[in-house]
């Protein structure tokens, strides 16, 4: 039988990487084993958080370059969508010891803001401190994907998004920071995505299974 517990399980990686279509498909198992799942994203999950999402994004696509978000604004809005997510949504799920599924979480923060576009990572660790209220994965996939495979997925995609057209070498960065931000990491699993098989929701499973100790 399965022994309700608080659990947090992140999927991290670039876009196109299939992190979203793989926390789906794991929130549809938990359910399906009748585990008490939430799933959820980052930036977004509450109303409000969601509200700034929108804000970056529209931002991302206005014409005016002059007046685009520095990228210490862009920061703080990720901050502040992460604050009332944590607040609102994945800290009281947790205290419910539910699971919780979310697509990116402190480490897409890390890989982009830090390793893409330079912000200060104490300034980040900070603000870390004070928001997370000792929120923290029980185990992330960083999925990787070929740069032919994220390619494809974007075509086919109807919504664009923020760095759906930035350059290859922006995506590249940000897959080896998530590899590196994932080494000799206990609870950080590395997967390839870039087949378009069933594999990698089974193995994804089989990880979560032994974790909640399900059968
Ligand atoms: P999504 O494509 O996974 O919905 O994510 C939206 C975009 O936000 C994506 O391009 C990655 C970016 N992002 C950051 O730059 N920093 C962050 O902390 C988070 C959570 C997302």
């Amino acid at each position: 039988m399965y022994k309700k517990k608080p659990f947090f399980i992140v999927f991290e990686g670039v876009e196109g990487c299939g992190k979203s279509f793989q926390s789906k498909k794991l929130f549809k198992k938990l359910k399906k084993n009748k585990i008490d799942t939430v799933l959820t994203r980052e930036p977004g999950g509450t109303k409000s958080s969601e509200l700034i999402r929108n804000l970056i994004l529209k931002d991302y696509f206005s014409k005016n370059k002059l007046e685009k978000f520095d990228k210490y604004t862009d920061t703080l809005l990720y901050m502040a969508a992460r604050n009332e997510h944590v607040k609102n949504k994945i800290k009281p799920a947790l205290l419910r010891k539910k699971v919780v599924i979310c697509d990116r979480f402190i480490d897409s923060t890390l890989a982009y803001q830090v390793y893409g576009k330079k912000v200060d990572l104490n300034f980040i660790r900070n603000i870390h401190k004070k928001i997370l209220d000792g929120v923290r994965p029980n185990i992330v996939f960083v999925l990787k994907v070929s740069k032919k495979s994220s390619k494809k997925r974007l075509k086919k995609r109807k919504t664009r998004n923020r760095y759906d057209n930035f350059s290859q070498s922006f995506y590249d960065k940000a897959q080896k920071a998530f590899i590196k931000i994932a080494k000799n990491k206990k609870n950080y699993y590395v997967l390839n995505s870039s087949t378009n098989d069933n594999s990698l929701e089974n193995e994804v499973f089989k990880i979560t299974k032994k974790y909640l100790k399900i059968k």
